[in-house]
């Protein structure tokens, strides 16, 4: 039986939801720059670009037929039933592993539906998309919210705390993700140097699925379920 579980999610999680990944065909990152939406230097060049980008996503996450699927459904049960440690990373910044009922959950990229003051870094819930009148109630003057998103060349959320897990778990579980972006793309590494076992849940084969001790090809949603049940029943490796 297993005491500590980390999950690492990313964006191949929520595609079955409606929400586009970044590196798949029709990708996020085939109709913008990163350099232009992702970093700070795009945002100090063309704040508004950067906030089309953003409020696009902000928008998509409103529209009804958005919802959890039944991968994020499977975590929150996990999460639920599991009597030992355990701790939900996620690259995405969306908030359907929440409305999943996730609880254990740490955006290390940041929410899409939070925006951070410049100044202070106090970070606010975001009831309309950015823009000139979305404002800090921190500083005077206002200040202009960012996007409370991580962007290239800045640092993840909650690293310390994601390494001690790393180092203390005894199962590790990356879903959706193609394991391009460091730091997350190095943590199944850590885990296999603590002695973890490691698992990873992809549509398809990867080429770093050698590093993992398990692999499942397929949808998450179809996964997810029936890989509870056997981490549940202690039967994951039998
Ligand atoms: N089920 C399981 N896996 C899926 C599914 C699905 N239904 N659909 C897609 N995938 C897999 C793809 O095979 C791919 O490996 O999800 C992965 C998505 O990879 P990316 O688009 O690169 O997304 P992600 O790994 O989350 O990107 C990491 O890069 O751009 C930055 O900050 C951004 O957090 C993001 C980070």
């Amino acid at each position: 039986m297993y005491h500590r579980i980390v999950v690492l999610t990313g964006a191949g999680i929520s595609a079955e939801s409606g929400l586009r990944t970044f590196r798949d065909q029709n990708g996020l990152w085939e109709n913008h720059h990163i350099e232009d939406v992702a970093t700070p230097e795009g945002y100090a060049r063309d704040p508004e670009l950067v906030e089309r980008f953003y409020n696009e996503r902000w928008h998509q996450l409103q529209d009804p037929s958005v919802k959890p699927n039944a991968a994020h459904e499977a975590l929150a049960r996990l999460e639920q039933e599991f009597t030992g440690d355990f701790l939900l990373v996620t690259q995405n910044v969306d908030d359907l592993h929440e409305r999943g009922g996730s609880r254990k959950l740490l955006h290390m990229h940041g929410e899409l539906s939070k925006g951070r003051c410049p100044r202070s870094g106090q970070i606010f819930r975001l009831h309309e998309p950015f823009g000139n009148d979305n404002c800090c109630t921190c500083c005077i003057p206002a200040q202009r919210l960012r996007p409370h998103i991580v962007w290239f060349g800045e640092i993840p959320i909650g690293m310390d705390r994601i390494h001690d897990a790393l180092e203390e778990c005894d199962l590790f579980i990356a879903i959706g993700t193609s394991g391009t972006v460091y730091p997350a793309a190095g943590f199944v590494e850590i885990a296999n140097h603590h002695g973890a076992m490691s698992v990873e849940v992809n549509l398809a084969a990867k080429e770093r699925h050698s590093l993992f001790h398990l692999h499942y090809e397929g949808k998450a949603s179809e996964i997810l379920p029936g890989l509870v049940d056997k981490i549940l029943a202690g039967s994951l490796f039998a």
